[in-house]
């Protein structure tokens, strides 16, 4: 599968089997993770893998959005490590960051033949808590991953793109 493929391909699958990801598949997602672009290549993001049974208890306490996927990701970036623009007061590139690496996962789960979803419906303060996070380590987005169940389905509006042209504005 080309690229342009697999990214019309991949859909946010919300109905999860509890059969395991193979620890060389989340290898691979992992690797794909730890050479993303980051801002100076500071790499503040900051990955954690859920898959214990206390883990994951916490992770569906935090959000209804895990969708009995038996693993999840927590995406998070340090702050005190992200690039902080010195020409715009308060900007750090951490979200963006972890953001761009979660991209890359999401993919390279694709190609493995991996289902997620992103996920931002949670209290980001309550994550930081439940985990025992240190104070520069910032959540943004989970994802739960795992083999999608046989009559998951992409949402209607998954292939409701608007045009080109309300999107991408040549001046
Ligand atoms: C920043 C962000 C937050 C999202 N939050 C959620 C969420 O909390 N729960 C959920 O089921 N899907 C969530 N999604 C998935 C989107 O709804 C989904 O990507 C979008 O509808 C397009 O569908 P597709 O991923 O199937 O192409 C989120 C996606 C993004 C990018």
């Amino acid at each position: 599968m080309d690229f342009l493929e697999l990214a019309k391909a991949r859909y946010s699958v919300r109905k999860f089997t509890d059969r395991p990801v193979e620890q060389e598949k989340l290898d691979k997602i992992i690797e794909a993770g730890r050479v993303a672009p980051t801002a100076k290549n500071l790499q503040p993001q900051r990955v954690y893998i859920m898959k214990s049974e206390d883990a994951m208890a916490k992770m569906n306490s935090l959000t209804p959005c895990i969708y009995g996927a038996p693993m999840a990701l927590l995406f998070c970036y340090n702050e005190e490590e992200a690039w902080h623009n010195p020409q715009t007061a308060g900007y750090n590139s951490g979200e963006m960051d972890a953001t761009i690496v979660a991209t890359h996962m999401i993919l390279e789960a694709w190609e493995q033949g991996i289902a997620s979803c992103w996920v931002g419906v949670f209290d980001h303060d309550q994550a930081a808590e439940v985990f025992a996070l240190p104070a520069e380590i910032k959540p943004v987005a989970i994802m739960p991953l795992g083999y999608a169940a046989e009559d998951a389905v992409p949402a209607p509006r998954h292939t409701e793109y608007r045009p080109v042209g309300d999107l991408f504005i040549e001046l």
